[in-house]
C-alpha cells in the first residue's frame, strides 16, 4: 500500500474512532441529559464520520487502486495536498462550534474541504481510464 493511502486509511480509522465516540455521548445524552452544551458536539459528529470518515477512506483506497501508468501512480503532490486540506477543513469545520468560532473559520473549514476534493480530483482524473491506455 502506498504511504500516502496509509496516511489516509489511518486519518480516517482516527476520525472514526472519534466520530461513534461523540455519537455514543450525545445518543446516551438523549436518554440521560449529561449537560445542555453538549449539543455543540453535533457538527463535530457529522463532520468527523461523513468528511474524516467516509469521504477520506474512500480517497485513502482510491489512491491506492486506482489504475496506474506502467508503475507510477501519476502527480502525487496535489494527492497529497487534499489530504492536508481535507484534515484542515474537517477541524475547522467540526472543532469551530465546539470553541465557538467566528462563521469566518466555518467558511475556511468549507473552503478547504472543496479545496481538497478539487486537488484529489486534478490528481485522480488521468487515472480514471480503461486498462492498457496509457
Ligand atoms: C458513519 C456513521 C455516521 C454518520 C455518517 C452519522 C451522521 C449523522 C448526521 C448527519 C446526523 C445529523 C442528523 C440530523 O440532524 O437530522 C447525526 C446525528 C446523530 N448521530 Fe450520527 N452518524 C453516524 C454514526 C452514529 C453513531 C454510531 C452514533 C451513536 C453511537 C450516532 C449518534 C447520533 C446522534 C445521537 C445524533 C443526534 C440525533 C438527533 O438529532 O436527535 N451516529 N449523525
Amino acid at each position: 500500500m502506498p504511504r500516502l493511502s496509509c496516511w489516509l486509511i489511518r486519518s480516517a480509522l482516527v476520525h472514526l474512532a472519534l466520530g461513534f465516540t461523540l455519537g455514543g455521548l450525545l445518543l446516551i445524552h438523549k436518554g440521560v441529559p449529561l449537560h445542555p452544551a453538549l449539543w455543540r458536539l453535533l457538527p463535530a459528529h457529522i463532520e468527523f464520520l461523513l468528511f474524516g470518515w467516509t469521504v477520506q477512506l474512500v480517497m485513502g483506497v482510491g489512491f491506492w487502486i486506482f489504475p496506474r501508468f506502467q508503475r507510477s501512480r501519476g502527480n502525487e503532490t496535489p494527492a497529497w495536498l487534499a489530504f492536508g486540506l481535507l484534515n484542515l477543513g474537517v477541524w475547522l469545520t467540526g472543532v469551530g462550534p465546539v470553541v465557538g468560532a467566528p462563521a469566518l473559520v466555518l467558511f475556511a473549514g468549507r473552503l478547504a474541504e472543496m479545496g481538497a476534493v478539487a486537488a484529489f480530483a486534478l490528481h485522480a482524473w488521468p487515472r480514471i481510464k480503461p486498462p492498457g491506455v496509457r
